[in-house]
Formats: structure tokens, C-alpha cells, sequence
């Protein structure tokens, strides 16, 4: 969602500012704007829609100044319109926000006692003016941003500029991520480290409640009671911030290509070379009676095959809930419960709250996490990194096959500590695992051509069973996120209780089947499907294509595996099917309309 950056630099910092907003691309927004002290004058830009036509703007109307604030907007409070883009500045504050402030509207009304008129709808102005109304009475620019902070409800990370202040930056964080960037005679101020990459790797990660004052030399944080707090600075590998494309047309499709690399990976931190798999200290399945699974989106999908291959391998009862409706339902939790979040980005807002719901009720909190340094990660006992590498595309992918191989492996770890027998050939077939991924990927050609006619469709339904039902379910979901067709998944037992009434000539079906124990009932399914004429891709194993192929539009053909790997690799297609039909579609594959990367607001 929102993204912040903020410079004091030695050099004019439009150019540097609306390089690190690109880099913030990926989280999702739909308007920008900076602001800049120069000659002690504050002053700003904005534009509606995406970066180049803030690049416009400042080409027509330069903003000089060597400090200065920035910010990609994801509408909350508000049309994305000019007015309602960041920074908003009240007379001598501009502020950029990311979060939402909930008491926003009980603040307004306390200013509008004092006179004070708004001339946006958002919840961000009112902190302008607030801190402008602290500074009347000659309170400082840093102390009143202080006194305007404490006031705030809700989740947020702000950077304060000050018109006269050439030197200085507030910042503060409560519930959104915000890391300051330390250069030579320099300040940074992002919403990570991928902004600030260019500029420095050498990193400050504010913690949860940190209220800031930097200047070019020096920079002081004081601690949620007020304190003042000493934060590590640390070294961050460049790697995890390189983005570029290495010459592929989009994000998604670099991180489809990657994931043989990334599972291998995620395969090796956690698997040695005699066939052991170590997990952290604090995580041991011996005490755990039961495991809750909390997640959102793609993430919360992964969840849902980890729940078969608990329940199946480890004889270990799963309970998997979406974040936002977990912690509104507030379940009874019993003891022996190991509560696991499963988060790419670490910062998902439900999935953070659903975590602090269960801080004082579960025997263990588990993070399995992308980025070891989020907030997610820090509020748990014990984390579980997936080692994917960073994942700019707004549509997770690779993320998604990590997550998954690494809770197989916590699946099968449960099973021998458990004392029960693993899977034939597990977990040494893990090995195969890159190498099949990298064969799914072959069937690159022919799923662009199905796609094709895929973009014609107003609907599609995607079909699986057993452990291919939430594939079916990330299928879909891929696809109407990328495409914006409709698309719905479906146990395909499920389909006789309402979706075949939706089945004509119209209506592709996309069937996910490996030649597994459930093979013969989904393409018994996909038989009553035809026999109303909808149009089937199967996607299947080569034995599977033998019996099964006749009457179906497309046949995708899946390298063979062990049953417990089939969602990892069926993940590959129904990325690719989402992927081309989008690139079909023209559609805007990276950052979808609407959607956000990391969803730190409700
Ligand atoms: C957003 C993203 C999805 C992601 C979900 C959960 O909706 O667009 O790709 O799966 O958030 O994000 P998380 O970072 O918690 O995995």
C-alpha cells in the first residue's frame, strides 16, 4: 500500500525521491506526490495515476531542494484525486502517511472548534494541521510533531517536513514499517529497504511506537513510553533489494522463472544433505496438539494445503482461518495449540492482528515470513523465513511455491516427531522439487495459446479436489487479479450443489487433476461439465492425459510427481494461465487496478 520516502540529502532530491517512489511501485498505489524545503520554502507536487505523470509535473513545474518528502498513494480515506494526494501540507508542515488514522474524525472536529477548515476528505490532512495548530504557539517543528503523534489512533508511519527547517525530518511508526537509511553526510526515511537501496544499505528499522528526529548528521529515536531507545543499524545484502526484470517483460514473469532457484532455496535452509530437516529453536512438534493456520490471500491458500498435508501426514488437526475473519470470530484456543501466520510481506495488517489476538493464548506463535525483518516476524516466538527473495510483483507467485515447500516440511517434520511413517520416498523427493518446477515451466507456449482463448471469456471456473482444491481456489484468484474476468474456484465435488448451473459453450473450466487417489472422481466431474458443453483445460500428468484427454478443449501436461508434491507444482500453471491471459487481456500485469502488495490497512 502506501509508500514513504523522505531525503536530506547533499544533492537536489526530486529526482532522488521520485526514483525511491518507483522503487516503492510494487506495493499498489494510485497517486504521488513530494514536497522539498527550499530557500527555507516549502512547497510540493502532485499527480493522480502513476509515477510518469508526476515526472511530467515536475518537468513543467521543477521543485528544487535537497530535502524533501515522497509518497505513493493507495486511496483509503478519499478519491484518488490531486487534492487528496500526499503530502498535504497545512502552512508550515507537509506530512506523508501510511495506514490510517481512526480518531481522525473526533481530531477534525476538536480543530474545527478552533477555526481550522479542511480542504480534503482524507485522514492524513488532519495530522497536518494539527501539528501546524502545536507549532502556533511557538512550540517547535519537532516538538509539536511529537505532541501531534501522541494524539493519533490507528495504525500509521509518517514523515513530517517543515517549511524553514532544511535539516530535519520526523518520523514516526506505529503499526506500519518505516527503516532510516544512514549516508554520509545524509538521512534517509523509507518504507523499506528496497526504497532506500540506491542510497544506502546501511539500515535503521524503527520498532513499533519509535518517534524519530533526523537530521544530516544525526539520528535520535525515543521509544513508544517516551525513552530514548538505541536501534541497531545494520548491514542489509544488497541482494534482497535488487529489483530489475533481468530482462524478462514483467515482475511476475521473472519470479514465475525464478521459483526452481527460490524453492531450492527455501528447500536447502531447512533440509541437509542427509535428509534431515532442522527447524529453529523454539519450534518442536512433540508438545503441539493442534495448529492454527492464519493467513490472507495467496498466503492463506498455502494454509489451506498445509491443512492436508498436517491432518494427512502428521495426523496433526488443522484449523485454517482468513486473518480478518480469525480475529473477529476470537476463538476459544486450547493448550497445545501452535498458531502459525503465514505472510510474504510480514506486514499484512489482519494477519498482524490476528497474531496479537493469539500473543497471550497460544502455546507457540510462528511466523513463516518473506521478510525476516517485518513486523509479523518480530511479534513472533519463532520465525520461519521462505527465502523467495524480494517479490515485486503485486500478484504473489513465488512466494506462494516457497510458502508451500516450507510448510511440507514442517508437515513432515511433525510426522516424525510424532513417531508416524512418512510418505514413500519422502523426504528425499523434495530434491526433485526445482527440477520439476522447472519442467512445469515448458508448458510456457501452449498455455499462452490456450490464454488467448481464455480472454474472450466473461467467466471461468477453476475445478480440483483434496489438495488441489485450494489450487483451484489460487487459480482463480489469480486470474480474476490479473485479468479482472471473473473467475471462481470450486471443489469439484462441490460442483453438482450450484456452480454447474453456470456451466454453457460460454464458461471455460480449467480442471487441476493430477492421476492421484481422487483422479477418477474430478474427471467424473469434468465429464458432467462437458456433457453440458463447457470447455475444459485439463491440467494433468501425462498417465492422467491418457485416460482423460478425449472432449477436452486443452490438455496441460505436468511432469510426474509424489502426490504430496502436486500443489507445489500445479501452483506453475495456474500462475502461467492468470499471466497469459492478462498479457491477452493488455491488462496492466505488475500492479493491478485496485490491488496492493502489502495491505497494511483493515
Ligand atoms: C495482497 C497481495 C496478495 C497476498 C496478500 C497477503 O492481497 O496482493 O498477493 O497474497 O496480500 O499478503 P501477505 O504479504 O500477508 O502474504
Amino acid at each position: 500500500m502506501c509508500g514513504i520516502v523522505g531525503v536530506l540529502g547533499s544533492h537536489e532530491v526530486s529526482p532522488i525521491l521520485v526514483e525511491a517512489l518507483k522503487r516503492l511501485e510494487y506495493r499498489g498505489y494510485d497517486s504521488a506526490g513530494i514536497a522539498t524545503v527550499n530557500d527555507g520554502h516549502l512547497d510540493r507536487r502532485r499527480a493522480v495515476g502513476k509515477l510518469i505523470n508526476l515526472s511530467d509535473e515536475l518537468v513543467h513545474n521543477p521543485l528544487p531542494g535537497k530535502s524533501g518528502i515522497g509518497h505513493t498513494r493507495w486511496a483509503t480515506h478519499g478519491a484518488p484525486t490531486v487534492s487528496n494526494a500526499h503530502p498535504h501540507q497545512a502552512g508550515r508542515v507537509a506530512v506523508v502517511h501510511n495506514g490510517i488514522i481512526e480518531n481522525f474524525k473526533e481530531l477534525r472536529t476538536e480543530l474545527a472548534a478552533h477555526g481550522i477548515t479542511f480542504v480534503t476528505q482524507t485522514d492524513t490532512e488532519t495530522v497536518a494541521l494539527l501539528c501546524e495548530y502545536h507549532m502556533r504557539d511557538g512550540t517547535s517543528a519537532a516538538e509539536a510533531a511529537r505532541k501531534t503523534v501522541a494524539q493519533l489512533d490507528g495504525a500509521f508511519a509518517l514523515a513530517f517536513l517543515f517549511d524553514g527547517e532544511e535539516d530535519l525530518i520526523v518520523a514516526a511508526r506505529k503499526g506500519s514499517p518505516l527503516a532510516i537509511g544512514h549516508g554520509d553526510g545524509e538521512m534517509f526515511v523509507g518504507s523499506d529497504a528496497i526504497a532506500l537501496a540506491p542510497m544506502t544499505d546501511r539500515i535503521t528499522y524503527l520498532d513499533e511506537g519509535d518517534f524519530a528526529v533526523l537530521t544530516r548528521q544525526s539520528l535520535t529515536i525515543w521509544d513508544a513510553r517516551g525513552n530514548l531507545a538505541n536501534r541497531e543499524m545494520r548491514q542489509i545484502t544488497l541482494e534482497n533489494t535488487r529489483i530489475n526484470k533481468d530482462g524478462h517483460k514483467h515482475f511476475m514473469a521473472k519470479e514465475i522463472a525464478e521459483q526452481p532457484v527460490a524453492v531450492d532455496k527455501a528447500l536447502r535452509a531447512y533440509l541437509d544433505d542427509t535428509g534431515t530437516i532442522t527447524l529453529p529453536d523454539g519450534l518442536d512438534f512433540s508438545g503441539v496438539e493442534r495448529l492454527t493456520l492464519v493467513a490472507c490471500g495467496t498466503a492463506y491458500y498455502a494454509c489451506m494445503v498445509a491443512k492436508y498435508w498436517f491432518e494427512t501426514i502428521a495426523r496433526l488437526p488443522v484449523e485454517v482461518d482468513v486473518a480478518s475473519e480469525f480475529r473477529y470470530r476470537e476463538p476459544p484456543v486450547a493448550p497445545g495449540t501452535l498458531a502459525m501466520f503465514v505472510s510474504q510481506s510480514g506486514e499484512t495488517a489482519d494477519t498482524l492482528a490476528a497474531l496479537k489476538y493469539m500473543q497471550d493464548k497460544a502455546d507457540v506463535i510462528a511466523a513463516l515470513v518473506n521478510v525476516p525483518e517485518s513486523t509479523i516476524a518480530r511479534e513472533s516466538d519463532v520465525v520461519l523465513p521462505i527465502h523467495a527473495g524480494p517479490e515485486i510483483s503485486v500478484a504473489s507467485t513465488k512466494a506462494f511455491t516457497c510458502q508451500l515447500t516450507v510448510l511440507l516440511m514442517l508437515a513432515l517434520k511433525a510426522a516424525q516427531v510424532r513417531g508416524l511413517p512418512l510418505p514413500e520416498g519422502m523426504p528425499e523427493d523434495l530434491r526433485a522439487l526445482p527440477g520439476l518446477i522447472h519442467q512445469s515451466l515448458a508448458s510456457e507456449a501452449q498455455i499462452a495459446r490456450a490464454a488467448r482463448d481464455l480472454a474472450t471469456a466473461r467467466d471461468i471456473i477453476f475445478l480440483g479436489r483434496g489438495q488441489l482444491y485450494p489450487l483451484a481456489l489460487e487459480g482463480a484468484l489469480k486470474l480474476k487479479e490479473l485479468s479482472y474476468i471473473h473467475a471462481e474456484g470450486y471443489a469439484s465435488g462441490e460442483l453438482k450443489h450450484g456452480p454447474i448451473a453456470l456451466i454453457d459453450e460460454s464458461v471455460p473450466v480449467i480442471v487441476m487433476a493430477p492421476r492421484d487417489a481422487l483422479f477418477e472422481k474430478t474427471i467424473s466431474n469434468m465429464q458432467e461439465v462437458m456433457a453440458r458443453g463447457g470447455r475444459v483445460v485439463l491440467v494433468t500428468d501425462a498417465d492422467g492425459a491418457r485416460t482423460a484427454s478425449e472432449g477436452t478443449a486443452e490438455v496441460i501436461i505436468m511432469p510426474q510427481v509424489p502426490d504430496a508434491l502436486a500443489p507445489i507444482l500445479y501452483a506453475v500453471p495456474a500462475q502461467q494461465i492468470a499471466y497469459f491471459t492478462a498479457i491477452a487481456k493488455g491488462t496492466d500485469v505488475d500492479q493491478p487496478r485496485n490491488l496492493a502488495k502489502s495491505v497494511t490497512v483493515e
